[in-house]
């Protein structure tokens, strides 16, 4: 699906956006939700849910505050809160794998479908998910343990999630209204969820929306409308603010709504749900931001690769400083090296973080990141001219990389720059099955490659980069 740019509207200034900010009339714009809108679905793959979930609790959370009537200076604040509630569910994707000894994308689909207040939901979900391919008694001791810790791990699981979640809406500068919703998501009407344990009205209203939205999302996917609403009846009271309950419960009935809730064209759906008077653009320094953001999103999906994103964004635009590249040419290398990666998103933990040697199976599926990067970007209209840039960064120029399989020419300069610095930032950095080389070490791998796999040009550019700036050493 493509994202596509609105008119510019000369002469009105929206709130967020002062008028010297404004690009020139006849600039081509688009609009935030659009963008962010597009990266839900990475953020869903992520967090194991099919795709749209995101998108289509923002349309469920959107018809609720048209419910209740929600004050229109909170409804752009909820908008985006509901758009990336999820934007920190990378941060705990290792957690939950190694808590579990499972694979987190299936954990993290069946989490959301357990009442953790029932002792019976809890320890079900808890037997069905853990070490699915351990013995028994490996299963048990898992669960033993996982009995033991328990409450704290939920909690901590919540935690890391959700204040991640909070300074990436920081960092897209929204209303702190969004961060604070996005904080307090997992929070219940009767105290008994997590980050901070709030109760009733002590919970942002926005984030009691969002609870309630998503689940009943979740709900309807998976299992169907009756099952929807028979879940929010139950729940009334206990995770959910009875009065939300009681003003959604007459939705059941708009059968239409439900079923546009199946279309594909969810994208365009939202675009109206979006205040008309508050509709932010993602001009060139918001995609900047947008790019740096889901970085962090990335590199937090394993601990491993804390801050890979944004180095290989600092080594590669070194390089292209030495090269001399058109500013043009540079900012699109920052924007493909911070998001190259962003197809690790939809990889297991188990095969991220694993220790040995990963079978044919698992190489293969994490040689697949650099497609779904692809898939990601391409349906992004501001990221899709980077898309096959950032996609290439495995690309090797005899041959033998992935995942096209590219030779010489066919690989643009620019993606030769990206490759270079994604190795030696990937040689410099601890690995679950190796230490960090030095900065010599690395060079002297990387030049046995030179001239046949690695491009010799981009390779001096890095070496001079790493003399100009002494990165890398202490
Ligand atoms: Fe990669
Ligand atoms: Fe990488």
């Amino acid at each position: 699906m493509t994202v596509h740019y609105i008119a510019a509207k000369p002469n009105v200034v929206q709130p967020g956006v002062s008028q010297k900010d404004l690009p020139p009339a006849d600039t081509p714009r688009v609009r935030l939700s659009q963008v962010i809108s597009a990266l839900s679905y990475a953020l869903d793959m992520t967090e194991g849910q099919p795709t749209g979930h995101a998108i289509r609790s923002c349309i469920i959370g959107m018809r609720l505050a048209s419910e209740i009537r929600l004050p229109a200076a909170k409804l752009s604040a909820l908008f985006y809160a509901l758009l990336l509630k999820d934007s920190g569910c990378s941060s705990n994707a290792g957690r939950v794998c190694s808590l579990f000894g499972a694979d987190d994308l299936t954990v993290k689909r069946n989490f959301k479908t357990v009442d953790w207040s029932r002792f019976s939901q809890s320890l079900g979900y808890v037997a069905r998910n853990v070490s699915p391919n351990a013995s028994p008694v490996q299963r048990a001791l898992r669960m033993m343990s996982l009995a033991f810790e328990g409450q704290k791990a939920a909690k901590d699981i919540v935690q890391i999630r959700c204040e991640r979640g909070e300074q990436i809406a920081r960092m897209l500068d929204l209303p702190e209204e969004t961060a604070r919703a996005i904080r307090s998501l997992d929070e219940h009407w009767d105290g008994h969820g997590h980050p901070d344990g709030l109760k009733g009205k002590d919970i942002p209203l926005l984030s009691r929306i969002l609870g309630l939205a998503q689940t009943v999302e979740v709900f309807f996917t998976t299992y169907g409308l009756g099952a929807a609403f028979d879940m929010l009846q139950e729940r009334r009271g206990t995770w959910f603010d009875p009065t939300l309950v009681d003003a959604f419960l007459p939705v059941r009935a708009d059968r239409a709504f439900w079923d546009r809730l199946k279309y594909d064209d969810l994208q365009e759906q939202i675009v109206g749900l979006e205040p008309e008077d508050r509709v932010l653009i993602a001009d060139d320094a918001r995609v900047d931001r947008i790019a740096e953001a889901f970085a962090k999103v990335v590199d937090a999906k394993s601990s491993w690769t804390y801050r890979h994103s944004e180095n290989v964004a600092e080594i590669a635009v070194g390089i292209g400083e030495i090269l001399s590249l058109p500013a043009n040419e540079l900012r699109k290398l920052r924007r493909a090296a911070l998001l190259h990666d962003i197809g690790k998103l939809g990889i297991s933990n188990l095969i991220l973080d694993k220790a040995g040697p990963l079978t044919d199976e698992e190489r293969d599926e994490m040689k697949g990141h650099a497609r779904k990067t692809r898939e990601i970007l391409a349906r992004i209209s501001c990221f899709s001219e980077i898309a096959t840039l950032a996609a290439s960064h495995h690309e090797r120029l005899d041959g033998t990389g992935y995942y096209q399989g590219l030779e010489g020419d066919s690989i643009s300069t620019l993606a030769r720059i990206l490759t270079v610095a994604d190795i030696y930032d990937a040689l410099t950095s601890d690995r679950p099955y190796r230490r960090a080389s030095t900065r010599e070490e690395a060079l002297e791998i990387m030049r046995r490659d030179v001239g046949a796999a690695l491009c010799r040009r981009a390779f001096t550019g890095l070496d001079l980069f790493l003399r100009k700036h002494r990165y890398g050493v202490d």
